[in-house]
Order: C-alpha cells, then structure tokens, then sequence
C-alpha cells in the first residue's frame, strides 16, 4: 500500500485498491440503498485492510473496508466490529464520551463493512504528527475508553472469547519453523534478544498470568492513536476488530506505550559536536533527550487517566502495574513492526527495547515516572 501524505488536509492517504476488482463493495452499498462511490471522488486511508471513502450517487458520504487475511480469521474480526455496535446499544444515554462512526451495514459473506465517513476528521496519529494533540484531548480520550471498560457489567453482550494473541508466550522460546523462514535480518536479531533474556520474558509472563486473574471488561484490545478518529471537539474510537472481554491494561497500557515510542523516535538524530552530522549521540545524550521527551508525554497520560477515572472507576494499583507492563510490550511491538524486512536493529529500537525491559521487569517503579499515578 502507498501512503502519501495530503497536506492540504492533513489526512494520511493510500493508494485505493481498483474497485473494478472488487465489485462486492458497489452491490453492499446498492443493496443498502446507497448507490454507487462517485469514481473520481474515491480516497483510501491508510490501514491495514483496503479501504474506499467517499460520496455515493445517493449523497451519502461513506467509509467502506475490507477485511482482509485468512478468512476465518476475518469472520471473527467482522463479528468483533459489530458487537461494538452492541455494546453501545446498552451504555446509557448520557455516556457520550464513547463514539464510533455509525455503521451503515456489513456483508459476511464478502467480509465487508460500510460506516458513515466522519467528515473534516484527522487520525489521532495525524493530530500527534503536526503537535495538535493536546491535553484536552487527551483528557477526551480517556474518558472514551473508561466509558468502554465501564460497559455492559453484566455481559449481556456475547463478546469475543479467544484469547489474545500477543504478547505470544511460546515464541519466547522459540520461533516456529515458518517464522524462521520468513523473519526478516532485525526481527530474528529482537527474537533472540528476547529469547535469551530470562527476566524479560519472565516479567511477559507473569503479565500474561496477572491478566488472566484480573477482573474483565470490554476492551478494544488494539488500540494505537490512529484507532482515534477527530472531529473538531469529538474524538471517535474506531476499528473494533479485536475487542474482546479482557484486561482493561491492554488499552491504557497501549495508550501509555504509544506515547512512550513517539517519544522514544525522537531520540534519533545526529549528535552535537564538531562533525555532529557523522555522529550519533552519546549515551547522556541520548538520556538528555529521553528525560525531554517523557516531560512532554506524561501530561498526556495524566489527563488521560483523569478523563478515564472520570468516565468511571480510577485504575488501582494493579491495574497501573499492569499497565505499565503492557506499555512496555507495546514498544516490543511497535519494534517488532517496524524491523519486519529490516536488516538491523537501529540504536533507538535498541534504547526502545531497554526501556520496555525495564517497564515489564519493574512495572512498579515506573507507574508514576509514566504518569500513571501522581
Ligand atoms: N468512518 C470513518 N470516517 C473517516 N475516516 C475513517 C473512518 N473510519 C476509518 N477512517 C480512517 O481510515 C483509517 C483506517 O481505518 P481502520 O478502521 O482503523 O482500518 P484498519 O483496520 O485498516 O486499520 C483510520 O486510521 C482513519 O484515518
Ligand atoms: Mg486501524
């Protein structure tokens, strides 16, 4: 997929897949009443499935995905999005905080899914790239995803009952023969770092052990800054393909670790000194930038965890040990994600692997460094 950044109004672009190739996605919207994309007007965003938005010759401004990859494995992310719209069915009016674009409808058959497009919005990776995100924002969003874990007590709402798949406890110690053949240089360089690091894949497990004994909730269960949707004061929460009744960590765990990897990117760049362009930094460098760095992310996570204790129940401490843990396999993850077909580790992937070392070790030591409690 081509990603390309329009600057004219800040959204991250991808090529559209030819529609004429997938002509299932014109008979959803016809059988919806809908009528046909305008060809000329159809845009993508980029995302993981392929993706076409646009007016139809109704008028309606839709967003219209594919699911893609094995198809079992599709039917049950289908069946996911669509018990969000269950679930939002039982929270009481006044739980405004939570929102997803409204869906339109869906085909099983084809693995597709028509929403309403939220006009004038930027993704929350958007909003993070050009500095807009700010604390309010923050505070929105925290209150989106206690509002979510503080749904459907009662689990009324047959959600998804497989287990998650990461952080995955049996590559720590060892790689299938398959993913041996297909790692890339870098990735199999992290599996081994991994491997052979005995507290690290410890405190991995341990959070996989605390989670299955901790109280459960409807989670989104991936959740990054481009799952959020804004639109001028409303923030939507999108792309529900993995919730699941689980560990509410998962999620302030992977908010906190979006942070932490956005500041931890930031730690490249030439040092300073007489030829600083052939340089990289020193180590008290790199620590200067780092120490930065988390100064300007830990009102975010502050005013996230304010907007979450608002919209329901304030984390205790387990559930900021944990999320902690989990900020720290974020940033494995993200690291995993960005080696595949890389040669190397780079000295920030590096850096970033000794900090989710050290949050999956010793997660409570870190929870208020974080931002997770005062
Ligand atoms: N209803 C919508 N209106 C406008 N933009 C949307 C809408 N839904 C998703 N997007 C954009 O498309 C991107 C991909 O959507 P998402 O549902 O997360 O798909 P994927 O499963 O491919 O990640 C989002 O990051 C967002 O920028
Ligand atoms: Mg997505």
């Amino acid at each position: 997929m081509t990603v390309t950044t329009d600057l004219a109004d800040h959204r991250y672009r991808a090529l559209p897949a030819d529609l004429a190739a997938v002509p299932e996605v014109e008979r959803l919207l016809q059988g919806l009443g809908l009528g046909r994309l305008l060809p000329d007007r159809i845009v993508s965003y980029s995302g993981r499935n392929d993706n076409w938005s646009g007016p139809t010759t109704e008028g309606v401004e839709v967003f219209v995905k594919h699911l893609g990859g094995p198809t079992e494995d599709a039917k049950r992310r289908l069946r996911n999005l669509l018990a969000f719209e269950e679930l939002l069915v039982t929270a009481p009016q006044q739980l405004s905080p939570l929102r997803g674009p409204r869906c339109l409808g869906w085909s099983e058959k084809d693995l597709l899914v028509a929403f309403e497009l939220v006009p004038s919005a930027v993704s929350g990776a958007e909003r993070a790239d050009s500095g807009d995100y700010t604390q309010q924002d923050a505070f929105r969003v925290g209150a989106a995803i206690g509002t979510l874990h503080g749904l459907d007590r009662v689990g009324r709402v047959r959600l998804d009952a497989s287990s998650p798949g990461l952080p995955p406890v049996a590559a720590l110690t060892a790689l299938s023969l398959e993913k041996h053949r297909t790692a890339s240089a870098a990735e199999l360089r992290l599996w081994s770092i991994l491997q052979h690091d005995e507290e690290l894949t410890a405190g991995i497990r341990t959070l996989r052990e605390r989670e299955s004994l901790a109280m459960q909730c409807p989670v989104h269960g991936d959740f990054r800054l481009d799952q959020l949707l804004f639109a001028g004061d409303v923030v939507h929460l999108l792309d529900f393909e993995e919730l699941r009744r689980g560990d509410p960590a998962r999620d302030i765990g992977a908010y906190v670790g979006e942070w932490l990897h956005r500041a931890i990117g930031k730690l490249s760049g030439p040092g300073r000194g007489a030829d600083a362009a052939e340089t990289a930094p020193s180590a008290k460098e790199m620590l200067g930038r780092a120490t930065r760095e988390l100064a300007r992310t830990r009102p975010l996570i502050e005013r996230f965890r304010e907007g979450y204790g608002a919209a329901g129940t304030a984390p205790d401490a387990a559930l900021r040990e944990r999320s902690a843990a989990f900020a720290g396999w974020h940033l494995i993850d993200r690291v995993l994600a960005q080696s595949v077909q890389r040669s190397t580790l780079t000295p920030v992937q590096r850096a970033a692997l000794g900090i989710a070392r050290t949050l999956l070790v010793s997660p409570a030591a870190v929870t208020a460094t974080l931002g997770l409690e005062d």
